[in-house]
């Protein structure tokens, strides 16, 4: 039987997790939805997804997708999360306090994990970019399937746009905030992926986060001069590619 690990992929509003069988990067039962604690703080998400009984059925290492810069496992940023994660190293806290052992990742590279092996980009070679559009706008680059782990490319600067980060323009919260029709979103987005195209030269674009689900609506209204493809995993993304990084002990 694929091996069943626990995945949780952390966000600002929600924290998802789930058992995962890994092998095939699929939910076995409920991606399980919480709201994120306030105050967000380390002890405040862990203990609500530790308390929760599915942590506890799934044993073995767990996986931890965060909004945040993870080197050598600690934290070293905090995006939409409280700033007590700075410094943090989360499988040290996981084994203090709960003897759990587990892989700590960025929640975007943990989404690209999961669609390079089981989703949109089984397959795709050259350079991929996987972008999650949600509160802030994720980014996992992948060259000839190979992760190039944190490269935080929502927070890039929008050409012609002095001082405007990608996800604070063109994100599905703005959208959502600005009350944007989909033309009128989908030329913000189209506007970061140009400045991605012109600087990376990318083969494929991957869109995932919520609003890939109407994808439908607004795909075929981009314009950059890429292939682009929805995400096939769907919210569970982050959680799956968390628990293939806890069972193939990566840690960047
Ligand atoms: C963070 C990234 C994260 C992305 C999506 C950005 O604000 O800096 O680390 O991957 O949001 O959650």
């Amino acid at each position: 039987m694929s091996p069943q690990l626990l995945g949780v992929d952390v966000g600002g509003s929600s924290i998802k997790f789930a058992r995962v069988a890994v092998e095939r990067g699929e939910v076995v039962g409920e991606l399980v939805t919480l709201p994120t604690p306030t105050p967000s703080t380390p002890a405040n998400v862990l203990g609500a997804v530790m308390s929760h009984p599915l942590a506890t059925e799934c044993e073995g290492p767990l996986g931890l997708a965060f909004p945040a810069v993870v080197k050598a496992g600690r934290a070293r940023t905090a995006a939409h999360v409280d700033d007590s994660w700075l410094g943090v190293e989360a499988r040290a806290l996981l084994a203090a306090r709960w003897g759990r052992t587990g892989a700590f990742l960025n929640d975007a590279d943990a989404a690209g994990l999961a669609e390079m092996r089981f989703g949109a980009g089984c397959g795709a070679r050259g350079v991929v970019f996987v972008l999650t559009l949600g509160t802030g706008i994720g980014s996992a680059l992948f060259v000839d399937g190979h992760l190039a782990p944190n490269t935080e490319l929502g927070h890039l600067a929008v050409a012609g746009l002095a001082d405007t980060e990608a996800e604070a323009w063109a994100s599905a919260r703005v959208r959502a905030q600005l009350g944007l029709d989909w033309p009128a979103w989908v030329a913000r987005l189209d506007r970061v992926l140009a400045e991605l195209q012109r600087l990376f030269w990318p083969d494929v674009f991957i869109l995932g986060g919520g609003v890939s689900e109407y994808f439908a609506h607004w795909g075929h209204l981009l314009q950059v001069p890429v292939e682009v493809r929805r995400a096939a995993l769907g919210p569970a993304a982050g959680a799956i590619g968390a628990a293939i990084a806890a069972h193939e002990r990566y840690n960047p």
